[in-house]
């Protein structure tokens, strides 16, 4: 009889130590390295440049590059030079000209540098023009070339904002309009 309890109570145990042995318990874990996986998923946002490949120190690729030649290389200047627009810092002492310029709101005309813009030369004579950005990207210091194309009569450093047309009609952004000729302007006027 003692002994069938005793076997028992050993049995029990031995079960009980089986089950601890293979149950998983809350060990720690290590988790899997992921570190390769978040690398891949960064490399995908960025997005793909333009870098060159070894021994082509082109970008876009040399060898189309080189096949194109110097033709179109010069076009391509050209065209950042028209969209740089013109530069009044290239003028020399000896290139400086003056233009009269009839400010009509103002009831003046004064003369004005072929290197200064429009707004500038106005705040010079002590009068409250508008402006906001002064780096030709908004319209506050809007004006209009009285005499018809603004382009006969100005050139602009920048012009992010007036179109084509508009200037043709004579629209100016007087922060970086020079003049290239004598004309009367109308200050605080947009498109
Ligand atoms: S002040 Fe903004 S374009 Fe002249």
């Amino acid at each position: 009889m003692v002994d069938a309890l005793g076997l028992g109570l050993g049995l029990t145990l031995v079960v009980i130590v089986v089950a601890l042995h293979y149950s998983e318990g809350t060990e720690w874990r290590t988790p899997d390295d992921i570190s390769q996986e978040v690398l891949e998923r960064r490399a995908e946002t960025v997005p793909e440049t333009d870098f060159p490949e070894p021994m082509n120190r082109s970008i876009g690729g040399g060898g189309g590059a080189v096949a194109v030649g110097g033709g179109a290389e010069g076009e391509l200047e050209g065209e950042d030079e028209e969209e740089a627009g013109f530069d009044p810092a290239s003028i020399s002492d000896d290139e400086v000209e003056y233009y009269e310029i009839e400010y009509v709101n103002e009831g003046e005309t004064i003369e004005v540098a072929n290197n200064e813009n429009l707004l500038d030369a106005g705040e010079d004579e002590g009068w409250d023009l508008p402006y906001a950005c002064r780096q030709g990207q908004c319209l506050s210091c809007g004006g209009k070339v009285q005499d018809g194309n603004a382009n006969e009569y100005v050139q602009h450093s920048n012009n992010e904002t007036l179109g084509e047309d508009e200037v043709e009609k004579g629209y100016v952004l007087t922060c970086t309009a020079y003049p290239t000729d004598d004309f009367s302007l109308e200050t605080n006027e947009t498109p």
